[in-house]
């Protein structure tokens, strides 16, 4: 979609971080934004912040986690805007824990966010923007996490390769229709993703934080070291504004030899067992 000045933004998780940038970038392009967040007085100064530069910005609290929470966030967008073409599904949750007691409800509070959240925003929005027929493209955050298994068996990379896999999916089956889609793979965003305990409801228990000496605690010490010393939420926001322009699909904001060797070690690994099945004359 070339044209965004004038057409208007969705963004989850837009009370911070990396959603903070996309309104701030989407608004100073001369968009209409709606910021949709779980955690109201950060949704609310970031609007505040927002509106006193002069622009249309909205907020909305919102739990992707809840199919009629984003149900209603998207009702609101259509009372307030009219139309929605950007929709970024962008709000997401780290809890981590050891190989032996990554509790149950962490898997269902992660998924339930990161991958479900995904989904509910792409049901809330599809019918609206296939119908408006004005185009439109969706931006879903996934991760470097999302390509490769470097952080071990773990909720947050199974959410991330769920995203992946939609949006190509979700991709080709709206490139006809004239709808874009991106999958926004980063590596490390200097946000507050390792603060995420803050928005965890009771209904997922409580919190566990890894002994600092297992290695649980020691990986999760050094992802806080490396998230603080991250790229500026204001340089992804540009790539996925130039995504959005020029309908890339994947949206790497991290290039560099280091991730780029994961990648190929993976696909790699997966070639390589091909290549061994069809040398046992597997069809
Ligand atoms: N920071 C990184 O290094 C990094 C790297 C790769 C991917 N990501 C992804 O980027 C996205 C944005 O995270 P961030 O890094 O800006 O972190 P952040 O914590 O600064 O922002 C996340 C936002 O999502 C909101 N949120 C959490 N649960 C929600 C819910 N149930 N409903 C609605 N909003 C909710 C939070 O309140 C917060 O405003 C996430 O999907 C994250 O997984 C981050």
């Amino acid at each position: 979609m070339r044209e965004l000045a004038g057409k208007t933004a969705f963004v989850t998780g837009g009370g911070s971080g990396i959603g903070f940038a996309l309104g701030e970038a989407f608004a100073e392009l001369g968009m209409k934004v709606m910021l949709a967040d779980v955690e109201a007085d950060p949704l609310a100064a970031a609007v505040t912040q927002l509106r006193n530069r002069g622009w249309a910005v909205h907020g909305i609290t919102c739990d992707v986690a809840d199919p009629a929470s984003v149900e209603r966030a998207a009702r609101a967008s259509f009372d307030t805007f009219g139309t929605v073409h950007v929709v970024c599904n962008n709000a997401g949750v780290a809890a981590r824990g050891g190989i032996d007691d990554i509790s149950l409800d962490n898997w269902r509070w992660v998924l339930d966010v990161n991958l479900m959240g995904v989904v509910h925003g792409i049901h809330a929005f599809l019918p609206h923007i296939r119908a408006h027929g004005e185009g439109g493209h969706f931006v879903n955050t996934a991760s470097m996490a999302g390509l490769n298994s470097g952080l071990g068996f773990s909720p947050y990379s199974a959410s991330k390769f769920a995203v992946v896999n939609i949006s190509e999916g979700l991709a080709a089956r709206l490139k006809p229709l004239g709808i874009g889609v991106s999958v926004l793979c980063p590596g490390f965003v200097r946000t507050r993703i390792n603060e995420s305990g803050r928005n965890r409801p009771e209904r997922y228990g409580p919190a566990s934080v890894p002994d600092p000496a297992s290695p649980a605690g020691i990986l999760r010490a050094r992802l806080i070291e490396l998230t603080q010393s991250g790229i500026d939420p204001v340089d992804v926001a540009a790539q996925v504004v130039s995504a959005i322009r020029d309908e890339e699909l994947y949206v790497f904001t991290h290039p560099g030899p280091g991730w780029r060797a994961e990648l190929e070690e993976r696909f790699g690994a997966i070639l390589a067992a091909m290549d061994k099945a069809a040398s046992r004359g597997r069809p």
